[in-house]
């Protein structure tokens, strides 16, 4: 029979796999990183040094830690740490309260936002790199996670093989990539691929596997980067890009910071009014053909705004004689606006039959179109 793995065992399996592999990288963290205050204490400047780790022992002590009272967040953070104990570097790490995690269980105490195994595993990049380096992989961690198929096929086996120290549940799970870094998103799609309830164990175990997968990513990612052999391999889905040409920073509407998949919220086609009138200018804002047209007695005129601006709208007749202001210098929001055209010039008499242009302006940019009044 296969013995379990304890915590202790972890400690001294990962110091005999990580010994010597490490001495090289580590000789320059350990140097500048010690500082010794006034009362003699040891006091390690951040980042704090790092060692390779063995990826296949931190995902079996990540999805233990699960149910072994740490939940995804913390269970995922502490098998980083936990592993780290176990290196050249590890009296650094010594009385670190990994369980400080705990919160991110459920997306943050059960809020399914973001996924616990990526706030645990963030914080864990975070404590070994700079911000421009922890960036960079965080990103690629959450990009890849939102494309991976959970659990990994390796969980799954190290389940039905009894690898796992805590082989209660072994049954092989259902995969899906989920599209999101979100819990919610994450357990909801995996609940309806495999028909199991948001409660069942099965769910549990799906987590606990995902915790030991995305730590076991996250080693791989942090060996590379020391290794100085990362490359960045998430492809975005192409549609983050696009909609964040107009709604990202810079852009012509300007109101969205997102990395998420937009389309996965907000459907693919998700306007209220034609992107397309925005496309051919650099104008931010644009005037529909009036309705109805022709018209009798009153017209309506719709006009949107990528930005909050201050609108002009006039209405000439065919020889430019000015027949009537609609609005002047007013200001509306973003979005989709209508006005009326009574059918009265400024004198307040009924016009005449005919064509009659109406002109919109926002700044020192103009928009022009024709109706007819019978
Ligand atoms: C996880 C779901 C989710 C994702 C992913 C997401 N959004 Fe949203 N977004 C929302 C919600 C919810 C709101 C607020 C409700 C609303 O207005 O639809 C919102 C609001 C908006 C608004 C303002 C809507 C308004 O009425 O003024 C814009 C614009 C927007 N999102 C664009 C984007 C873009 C672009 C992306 C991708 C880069 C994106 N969103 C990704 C959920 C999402
Ligand atoms: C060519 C520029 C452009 C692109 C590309 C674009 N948008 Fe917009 N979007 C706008 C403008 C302008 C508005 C504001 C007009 C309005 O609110 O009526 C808007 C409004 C919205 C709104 C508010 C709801 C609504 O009906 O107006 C949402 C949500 C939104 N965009 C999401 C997206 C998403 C998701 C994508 C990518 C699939 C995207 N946009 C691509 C220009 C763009």
């Amino acid at each position: 029979m296969k013995e379990k793995i304890t915590r202790n065992d972890f400690f001294k399996k990962s110091a005999i796999i990580t010994a010597g592999v490490t001495a090289g990288v580590m000789g320059v963290g350990m140097l500048n990183s010690k500082k010794v205050d006034a009362e003699g204490f040891s006091k390690t400047a951040w980042p704090w040094p790092y060692a390779t780790l063995d990826p296949e022992a931190v995902r079996i002590l990540g999805h233990d830690n699960f149910w072994a009272g740490y939940a995804c967040s913390a269970g995922a953070f502490d098998a980083i740490v936990t592993a780290l104990q176990g290196t050249s570097v590890g009296s650094t790490y010594a009385e670190f309260p990994t369980k400080m995690m705990i919160f991110g269980h459920g997306g943050g105490v059960g809020w399914g936002t973001l996924c616990g195994t990526l706030i645990g595993c963030g914080a864990a990049i975070a404590l070994v790199c700079e911000k421009a380096d922890s960036d960079i992989l965080i990103n690629e961690l959450y990009g890849w996670y939102t494309q991976a198929q959970f659990p990994t096929t390796i969980s799954n086996t190290y389940a039905t093989t009894h690898q796992f120290g805590n082989t209660t549940h072994d049954m092989t799970l259902d995969q899906n990539a989920c599209g999101s870094p979100l819990c919610h998103i994450s357990v909801t799609e995996w609940c309806n691929v495999a028909n199991f309830g948001v409660g069942s164990n099965e769910r549990k175990e799906r987590c606990a596997r995902v915790a030991g997968d995305v730590a076991a990513k996250t080693v791989e990612l942090l060996n590379a980067h020391f290794a100085g052999t990362f490359v960045a391999a998430y492809v975005p889905p192409a549609t983050i890009a696009s909609c964040n040409a107009c709604h990202g920073g810079g852009g012509i509407v300007d109101n969205v910071a997102v990395k998420q998949d937009c389309v996965q919220c907000h459907g693919a086609d998700p306007h209220s009014i034609s992107v397309a009138e925005f496309d051919n200018s650099q104008d931010n804002f644009a005037i529909k053909q009036n309705f109805p047209n022709p018209f009798g007695s009153e017209t309506t005129l719709e006009f949107s705004l990528a930005k909050p601006s201050k609108v002009t709208i006039d209405v000439y007749n065919l020889n430019g004689q000015h027949i009537k202001t609609i609005i002047t210098d007013e200001q509306y929001n973003m979005g989709r606006h209508s006005v009326e055209w009574d059918g009265t010039d400024v004198m307040g008499q009924k016009a005449k039959s005919g064509m009659y242009v109406y002109r919109m302006r926002v700044g020192h940019k103009t928009l022009t179109k024709s109706m007819m009044k019978i």
